[in-house]
């Protein structure tokens, strides 16, 4: 549904993207992550027609954003980091003013806000003016406006920076609730909880460039720091793990306060070995878990990779 290539950006001396690529299937999230600045809303605003790329091509939904920017434009729907809904209307004139703007009839409209205003669950606010709504509702509205014209793609940029933690659980509802219903989403987030929640695959940007791409599972697997947690019923059963797991050739990292030994696990033949040597040793295990790297740490280890390649490319530089 969405296509690039090598797409560039350039403002002056700023490069704002470099030879990004993306590929989002039709009715799936991609989740576009990275920092402040990193070069998220660039591409969204490539992608959506708003300004053309330096370099690269690009299509959604099979149009191209540089060629055929007008039918692009009615297959889409967006919401900005700053939207565009009109402050002294109501939220209800709102929806219908963009309904009528896309040709719909002034039944079929006031039909359509009607229908938005109670998913969105705004129908006791529908009569107020929009700049008397709080963050949530606005955010709430905004998203409501995007998808007046039932887009198949949907551009999310940054829709739950700011929200308090029961209105970003109303948004990845409403995400879901689309994609549930076919659309496809490109949503960008600086939160890795929110792209590990609701997005199939994604793509790590900073400073414009890539570092990253992929499911949220695979992106784990290549920091690929698992670790498996043992727990005891008593001290002293986890004063003989530690020994028995390092004459194993592992790691063990004890816990005494929480009984319980921490182990780096590289495939699952080690964690075979952690039952094995616990078991010859006779030791009775209360529980057993295998925990995934979280996707914040596959972020940090991105991030500080990057950070010394641009260092050593410095160090070049200077040479
Ligand atoms: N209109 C513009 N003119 C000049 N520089 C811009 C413009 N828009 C964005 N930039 C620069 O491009 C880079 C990426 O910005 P942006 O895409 O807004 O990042 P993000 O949305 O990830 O925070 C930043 O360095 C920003 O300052
Ligand atoms: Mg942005």
């Amino acid at each position: 549904m969405i296509v690039a290539r090598g797409i560039g950006k350039r403002y002056g001396s700023v490069t704002a993207l470099d030879g990004v690529d993306l590929d989002v299937h039709q009715g799936s999230v991609h989740g576009l992550l990275g920092h402040n600045g990193a070069g998220k809303t660039t591409l969204v605003r490539i992608l959506t027609a708003q300004t053309r790329p330096s370099a690269g091509r690009a299509t959604v939904s099979g149009f191209d954003v540089v060629d055929q920017p007008e039918r692009l434009r009615r297959k889409i729907g967006l919401t900005g980091q700053f939207a565009s809904v009109d402050e002294q209307l109501s939220g209800r004139d709102n929806l219908i003013l963009i309904a009528r703007l896309l040709g719909a009839g002034r039944r079929q409209a006031r039909a359509r806000a009607d229908e938005l205003l109670e998913s969105f669950g705004l129908v006791d606010a529908a009569g107020r003016l929009a700049r008397t709504f709080s963050g949530g509702m606005r955010r709430r509205l905004d998203l409501a406006a995007s998808l007046v014209g039932r887009p198949a793609v949907v551009f999310l940029d940054e829709p739950t920076t700011g929200l308090d933690p029961a209105a970003r659980l109303n948004v990845w509802q409403i995400v879901r609730d689309l994609v549930r219903d076919g659309a496809t989403v490109l949503l960008t987030s600086q939160y890795l909880d929110e792209i590990d929640r609701l997005s199939e695959s994604l793509t790590v940007l900073s400073d414009g460039r890539i570092l990253a791409a992929g499911s949220p599972m695979e992106l784990k697997h290549q920091v690929g720091r698992r670790t498996a947690v043992v727990r005891f019923e008593a001290v002293a059963d986890l004063k003989v793990a530690g020994p028995v797991l390092s004459g194993s050739g592992l790691r063990p990292a004890l816990d005494e306060a929480r009984t319980s030994v921490t182990v780096p696990v590289e495939t699952s033949r080690d964690i075979a070995t952690i039952v094995r040597a616990l078991d010859d040793a006779g030791l009775e295990l209360s529980e057993l878990q295998v925990a995934e790297p979280t996707l914040d740490e596959v972020y940090l280890s991105l991030m500080s990779a990057a950070a010394q390649s641009a260092g050593s490319e410095r160090a070049e530089a200077v040479k």
